[in-house]
């Protein structure tokens, strides 16, 4: 895995954009693994920037997002749908076609799921793959224990993520329980993954996941065996992070 140490929040979306920019410049069709959370919104609006300059074309951008909350309407503003149009897709020229993301509102899980693995499949494979960590370890939805041989599933959400997503609800009660994600299989699939980590809060985390053996209780820990990782940090996430 290669690690990029940087001074702040501000470098590691400077460094991550201009690493997806790269990407997308050698193959304007690059399948895009997109993630939430409040880690990436600084890489998107840099994204933006770039499309905005004339420096990016995304036309031909095929893009599937890790995850989707379960039962949440498309127009909800806590749905991922939702914040992937206000961070990114309303601001640049993806086709609305080549965009990808779970139907929170679709009960039959298995056809939810199934569908969506078939789509990867469809479209090649994932080229580039964003990521985002949970304070628990966690990547996409997938929670502390899963198995890593899991593609697209229904998950049950631990409390622990729930209360560190309730800050962008009314209450911890509108959280919802459950959610759509793409398993570690999917991921660990992709040709190529970069994931961001940002703040002193989440400095254990990426010593457990880094510094530590690969187990599923920690599953950002299974990037170690991917053979192009790159882990992008600020100097407080890679704190305790031993090189
Ligand atoms: C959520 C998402 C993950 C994300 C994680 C960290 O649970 N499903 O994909 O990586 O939270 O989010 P944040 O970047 O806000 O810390």
């Amino acid at each position: 895995m290669k690690v990029i140490i940087v001074e702040d929040y501000d470098k590691m979306s400077e460094v991550a954009a201009d690493i997806l920019a790269k990407q997308i410049t050698e193959k304007p069709n690059t399948v895009l693994g997109l993630a939430t959370g409040s880690t990436p919104i600084g890489m998107y609006k840099k994204l933006v920037e770039y499309y905005q300059n004339g420096k990016l074309n995304f036309s031909e951008i095929k893009s599937f997002n890790l995850d989707e909350y379960c039962g949440l309407p498309k127009d909800n503003v806590q749905s991922y749908w939702y914040f992937m149009h206000d961070n990114l897709f309303n601001h640049i020229n993806i086709k609305s076609d080549n965009v990808n993301m779970f139907d929170g509102e679709e009960n039959d899980a298995k056809k939810a799921c199934e569908e969506y693995d078939m789509a990867i499949e469809k479209a090649g494979g994932i080229d580039l793959q964003i990521l985002g960590c949970g304070h628990n370890g966690h990547i996409a939805f997938n929670e502390p224990s899963t198995e890593f041989s899991k593609s697209s599933h229904r998950v049950e959400l631990q409390e622990s993520t729930i209360n560190a997503n309730k800050r962008l609800f009314a209450d911890v009660s509108q959280v919802p329980k459950t959610s759509y994600t793409m398993g570690i299989k999917n991921i660990m699939n992709a040709k190529k993954i970069v994931m961001l980590v940002s703040g002193e809060d989440k400095a254990l985390t990426v010593h457990q996941a880094f510094n530590g053996p690969i187990v599923s209780t920690v599953p950002a820990s299974v990037l170690q065996l991917h053979n192009d990782f790159t882990l992008v940090m600020d100097k407080a996430a890679a704190s305790k992070y031993v090189k």
